[in-house]
C-alpha cells in the first residue's frame, strides 16, 4: 500500500521523533557517563530569544561572510530578472515583536516572485478555511521543479501544493472575486497588509513576465480542464503574474514573515491577518515545499519553514521568534538564491534555531 505522509501524520511523526530523542537523551543522562553520550540539551534548539546584540552580530557576519560569493546566476527566463544587478545582497531579521536588524541592500525593491505564494495561500485559508487549501489544491511536496509539467501529469493534473506555480495559480483562482481587477486588488491589499506598507507592482517585471509566461498559461489550462482551477485560466495566470511582480524590499518581506512568526498578527500594525490556528498549517506547507526540489535538503540542513523566490528573496520563519530574510539575485538550478540560502543557514546555526533540535 502506498504510504502518504499527510500534514497531521507528519506532525505525529515529528512528535514521536522528538519524544524518542528526549527519551534517549534522558536515559543517557541517567546512565553512567560515556564520553560520546548525547547531552539532554542537545535535543532541542535554543528556546531563549537571542539578544539584540546577537541578532545584529549574526546579520552583519552573514552579510560579510557571503557578500563576495559569486555562485549562481540571475534567472533569465523572465528577461527582466537578468538585468537586476547580481551583486545586490541584503540580510534582515525582523522579530515577532517588530524589531529590525539589517545589513546590506535591504532597501532595494525586488520582485517578490514565489515568496508571494505563501500569502495568497494564507488569503485563501482566511477567506475559505484551511480545508479548501487541503482539498482543492493539496499540500504534498512534488519533489519536482516549481514549474514542472511532469508533476502535473504525475499527480493527476492537480496543483499538488500552493507553492509550485500550478498551486499558486489555483490559490489565485480561489480568492473570491467577481472580476480580474477585484482579484488583483484583493491580493495586492492582503500582501501589503502583511508587509505593513502599501506594496506596488513593478511594471517592468510584469511586462517582461507577461510576455513570456506561456508555460504557466499552458499549465493553467490543463488545471482548468480538470476542474482544478477555479476561475478563467488566463485571468488566473495574469493575476498570478502580477502577484509575482509585486516589489518588496528585504525588510518588507521580513515583516511579512514576522507576521507568521507572530501567530498571524503583523507586529508593526498589530492587525490580525491569519487565524492563529491556520499559521501552523501555512508553515507546514512551507517546510514541505518552500524550497521546491531542495525542500528536503533545506529541512535537513536548517529545519525552518521558508519560501524562496526566483527574484532572489528567501523568507524563513522561526515560529514565535522572528523571520530571517536574505536577498541576492543569483539563483541555483532549483531557482533558490544562493547567497540568501547561505546567509539564513548560517544564522540558523549560529542562533541554534533549527525547529527539529540543536545541530550543535
Ligand atoms: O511563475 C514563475 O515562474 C515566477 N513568477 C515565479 C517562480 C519562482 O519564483 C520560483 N522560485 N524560486
Amino acid at each position: 500500500m502506498k504510504t502518504i505522509l499527510t500534514q497531521s501524520r507528519f506532525r505525529q511523526l515529528s512528535a514521536v521523533v522528538l519524544a524518542s530523542s528526549l527519551f534517549v537523551a534522558t536515559s543517557c543522562a541517567q546512565a553512567p557517563a560515556v564520553a560520546s553520550a548525547p547531552q539532554a540539551t542537545a535535543i532541542a534548539a535554543s528556546t531563549s530569544t537571542p539578544s539584540a546584540a546577537d541578532l545584529q552580530r549574526v546579520v552583519d557576519t552573514a552579510y560579510a561572510k557571503f557578500k563576495d560569493d559569486k555562485t549562481g546566476k540571475n534567472a533569465d527566463y523572465i528577461p527582466y530578472l537578468a538585468s537586476v544587478p547580481s551583486h545586490l545582497f541584503g540580510v534582515v531579521i525582523v522579530t515577532a515583536d517588530g524589531k529590525v536588524y539589517s545589513a546590506g541592500d535591504t532597501g532595494y525593491s525586488f520582485s517578490i516572485q514565489s515568496c508571494s505564494k505563501v500569502f495568497t495561500m494564507c488569503q485563501v485559508m482566511q477567506e475559505s478555511g484551511p480545508d479548501v487549501v487541503l482539498k482543492k489544491i493539496g499540500v504534498e511536496p512534488t519533489g519536482q521543479a516549481f514549474n514542472s509539467v511532469t508533476a502535473l501529469g504525475m499527480f493527476g493534473n492537480k496543483a499538488v501544493n500552493p507553492l509550485v506555480n500550478c498551486g499558486a495559480m489555483a490559490s489565485v483562482s480561489l480568492v473570491k472575486a467577481k472580476s480580474a481587477e477585484e482579484r488583483w486588488q484583493k491580493i495586492l491589499a492582503y500582501q501589503s497588509k502583511f508587509a505593513g506598507e502599501q506594496l506596488k507592482l513593478i511594471d517592468d517585471v510584469y511586462v517582461s513576465e507577461a510576455a513570456t509566461n506561456w508555460r504557466n498559461r499552458g499549465m493553467a489550462h490543463i488545471l482548468y480542464n480538470n476542474e482544478n482551477l477555479f476561475c478563467d485560466p488566463l485571468e488566473a495566470t495574469d493575476v498570478y503574474t502580477k502577484q509575482c511582480s509585486i516589489g518588496v524590499t528585504a525588510k518588507q518581506l521580513a515583516v511579512m514573515g514576522a507576521t507568521l512568526a507572530n501567530g498571524g498578527v503583523n507586529p508593526l500594525t498589530k492587525e490580525r491577518l491569519l487565524n492563529s490556528n491556520y499559521v501552523p498549517r501555512a508553515l507546514a506547507v512551507m517546510m514541505m515545499a518552500g524550497f521546491y526540489d531542495e525542500s528536503g535538503a533545506w529541512a535537513y540542513n536548517a529545519g525552518l519553514p521558508a519560501k524562496t523566490g526566483v527574484g532572489g528573496g528567501i523568507v524563513a520563519v522561526v515560529p514565535g521568534k522572528m523571520a530571517i530574510v536574505g536577498f541576492a539575485p543569483p539563483v541555483n538550478t532549483a531557482g533558490n538564491s544562493v547567497r540568501a540560502t547561505l546567509a539564513i543557514d548560517y544564522i540558523v546555526k549560529e542562533l541554534d534555531l533549527d525547529l527539529f533540535g540543536s545541530l550543535k
